[in-house]
C-alpha cells in the first residue's frame, strides 16, 4: 500500500482526528531512536512480535538486530513509543530510498515502512496511529514523496483509515522468494 505525499511541500491531512489513548495521553511518549539502547528496545519488541507470530527463537537476535540498525541508522529511521517509566510499548522502522537527481522531477525519494508494532495490551488505544502519524510527518519534512508498505490482512483497514491505498499501475515488482512476506 502507498501513501502519496501532496505536492509543493503542503502537509497531508492528519490521518487521525484525535489520538485516542485511554491511558493519559502524556503517559506514552514517542521519540526518534537515537542510540544502541533504543535499538535494543526495538529488538526486544520485534522479538516479541515474531515470537507471538510463532517464529522460533534465535540466540543472539537482540544484538543481531541492534548491530544491523546501528551500523546504518540514518538509512533506517525509527521511533519508539514508551510509557513514562521508559517501558517500550511500540515501534516503527522505515527504510529510506533517495532518488538520484533528475531533470524531470525534483529531489525526493520514498520511505518503505518495514515494521509497525504496538504491544497487544495497548493495541486499539491510539498508539499505532500516533506512531504512523509521526512517520508520515517526518517523511513530509524530509522531502520524500511516498510512504509504502506491505500490509498484513489484519492491518489493511488500519492503513486505509490513514489514507493508504493500492499503488498506481506503473509500480511493478518481481517477487524473488515466497519465503518472506517482503517487509
Ligand atoms: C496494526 C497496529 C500497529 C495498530 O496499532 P493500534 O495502536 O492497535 O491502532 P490504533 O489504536 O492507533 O488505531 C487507530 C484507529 O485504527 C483502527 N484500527 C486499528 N487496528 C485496526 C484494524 N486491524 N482494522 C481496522 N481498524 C483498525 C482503530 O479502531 C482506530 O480507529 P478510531 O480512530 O476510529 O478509534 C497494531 O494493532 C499492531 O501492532 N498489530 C500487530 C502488528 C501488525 O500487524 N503490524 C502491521 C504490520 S503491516
Amino acid at each position: 500500500m502507498i501513501l502519496k505525499m501532496p505536492p509543493s511541500g503542503a502537509k497531508p491531512r492528519s490521518p487521525w482526528k484525535t489520538a485516542l489513548v485511554s491511558e493519559q495521553p502524556g503517559q506514552i511518549g514517542i521519540a526518534r531512536c537515537a542510540d544502541r539502547n533504543d535499538a535494543l528496545a526495538m529488538a526486544a519488541l520485534n522479538l516479541r512480535w515474531d515470537r507471538d507470530g510463532g517464529a522460533p527463537p534465535r540466540t543472539g537476535f537482540l544484538d543481531e538486530f541492534a548491530d544491523a540498525w546501528s551500523s546504518d541508522a540514518d538509512h533506517y529511521p525509527a521511533w519508539l513509543a514508551r510509557r513514562a517509566d521508559g517501558d517500550p510499548v511500540g515501534f516503527a522502522v522505515g527504510v529510506v530510498a533517495r532518488s538520484l537527481p533528475s531533470l524531470r522531477h525534483g529531489a525526493g525519494g520514498w520511505l518503505h515502512l518495514s515494521r509497525l508494532f504496538v504491544v497487544p495490551d495497548l493495541q486499539g488505544q491510539g498508539v499505532g496511529a500516533r506512531l504512523l502519524d509521526t512517520v508520515i510527518r517526518w517523511s513530509v519534512d524530509s522531502g520524500l514523496y511516498r510512504v509504502q508498505l506491505n500490509a498484513t490482512d489484519q492491518a489493511r483497514a488500519f492503513y486505509r483509515r490513514a489514507g493508504f491505498g493500492s499503488p498506481q499501475d506503473t509500480l511493478m515488482q518481481l517477487v524473488l522468494t515466497d519465503r518472506l512476506p517482503g517487509s
